[in-house]
């Protein structure tokens, strides 16, 4: 499957995986915010009883750091489609598993209705759900104070495995589970539960960065009906050679269990995460478009994945029967899915064919920022290009 995901990351027109983060703000029932937030939030757990076609992985599960390095060899090497394969099985797999999000809505409704649009946000590998809300500099970073101030209603939450949501196996882990997972928030959410004080939503948009981008862009193909809009950020359908490999590999991974047990002795091996904050900026960052104060919090927040989360980012991108409007952006310089120049890959990505139902398809490239976007320099601007679209798109 490692091969598929091979494959898949060098596939024209492919949707490639990378890494991301975690959410920091919802705790204890009562979020902090500092006074001048736009925002009003409500933290809530959630269990979410799903069904998921899991696939069984078959591969010697690490005891240390020189394990991790030889299965990113061989995930990475040029023929791994022929020499690698993981995967010794596939089941159906129905489980409850427990979520934690935070809705945030205006304090100030803007009086037009907007705040009945909720923007339902899935963050990437490397943090969890705090990508979405930036306890440093929030006027500058926080894509939730962003879209508040423009009347939006935001719900994120940690995915499976990081944050305060539950954590299940680095050796299980993986997209078909978080899949059903946001599918089942949206249905949830749609239907009025979860929102706080603003009742049942009349717009739902999913807004996605990286394998968040992933997740949200596969509800699009297996539910097409679930979602208004879609915004999917961290992300280019272009061919990048083998670029998504230079990035894995350049990811540095290490056992989290091992490398911060004060953070992660509870979680198992299979659990990895950047070697250091070095490896995180080759990855994310693009100089001189970056605050080191941002990428410092940016490093504190950072979050690890499962390994299988890597080796289930697979399949085509095209979303067959989505009809709502879809916005694809990055950074200029996104290392990931660019292979570091965004400019020539927005140029050839094949959008209409991606999306032959949207009635309304937009991308931008983000000048000066790398993958992460929203610590980046000027994500105010990068903000300004979403809001920009929703309010284009009639939300
Ligand atoms: C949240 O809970 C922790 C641990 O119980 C506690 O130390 C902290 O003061 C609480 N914060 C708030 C805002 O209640
Ligand atoms: C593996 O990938 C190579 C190069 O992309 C391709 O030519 C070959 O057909 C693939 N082999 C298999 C078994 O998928
Ligand atoms: C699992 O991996 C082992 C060791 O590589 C191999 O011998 C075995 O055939 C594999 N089992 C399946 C079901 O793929
Ligand atoms: C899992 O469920 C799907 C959909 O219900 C079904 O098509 C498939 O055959 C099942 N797979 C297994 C291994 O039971
Ligand atoms: C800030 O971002 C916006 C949206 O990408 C862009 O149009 C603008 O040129 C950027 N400003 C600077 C100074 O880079």
């Amino acid at each position: 499957m490692a091969s598929t995901l091979v494959a898949f990351l060098l596939a024209a027109s492919s949707i490639i995986p990378a890494a991301q983060a975690n959410p920091v703000s919802s705790t204890n029932g009562s979020l902090e915010r500092p006074s001048s937030s736009v925002a009003q939030c409500v933290p809530y757990t959630i269990p979410i009883s799903i069904t998921s076609q899991n696939l069984v992985f078959n591969f010697t599960q690490f005891k240390n750091d020189l394990d991790v390095a030889y299965i990113i060899t061989e995930i990475t090497r040029k023929d791994s489609n022929v020499t690698f394969h993981p995967v010794s099985g596939i089941k159906n797999v129905t489980t409850t598993y427990s979520i934690s999000g935070t809705f945030c809505s205006p304090k100030k409704p803007s009086g037009n209705g907007r705040e009945k649009t909720v923007l339902l946000a899935t963050h990437g590998i490397g943090y969890d759900g705090r990508y979405w809300d930036s306890a440093y500099k929030p006027q500058e970073y926080s894509f939730v104070e962003a879209v508040v101030k423009e009347g939006y209603s935001v719900f994120y939450y940690d995915r499976l495995g990081t944050g305060k949501s539950q954590v299940v196996s680095g050796y299980t882990n993986q997209a078909s589970i978080q899949i059903e997972i946001l599918a089942s928030l949206a249905t949830l959410i749609r239907s009025g539960k979860y929102t706080g004080p603003i009742g049942t939503p009349k717009s739902l948009v999913l807004v996605g960065h990286s394998f968040g981008t992933y997740t949200s862009n596969a509800v699009l193909i297996k539910y097409p009906k679930l979602a208004d809009a879609a915004v999917l950020t961290g992300i280019a359908y272009a061919p990048t050679n083998n670029q998504p490999n230079l990035f894995l590999a350049a990811l540095g991974l290490r056992i989290a269990a091992q490398h911060d047990p004060r953070k992660y002795s509870s979680f198992d091996t299979g659990y990895v995460g950047f070697v250091d904050i070095a490896a995180h900026v080759t990855t994310f960052f693009k100089a001189p478009s970056y605050e080191l104060d941002a990428v410092l919090y940016a490093h504190s927040i950072a979050a690890p994945a499962a390994i299988t989360e890597f080796l289930t980012i697979t399949g085509s991108p095209v979303a067959p029967a989505f009809g709502g409007p879809v916005q694809v952006t990055t950074g200029e310089f996104d290392y990931a899915f660019c292979g570091g120049e965004c400019y020539s890959s927005f140029a050839q990505q094949p959008l209409k064919d991606i999306y032959p139902k949207s009635r309304l398809i937009d991308s931008f490239v983000h000048p000066g920022a790398g993958h992460g976007v929203n610590f980046g320099k000027n994500a105010t601007g990068f903000y300004g290009g979403i809001t920009a679209f929703l309010g284009k798109a009639g939300f």
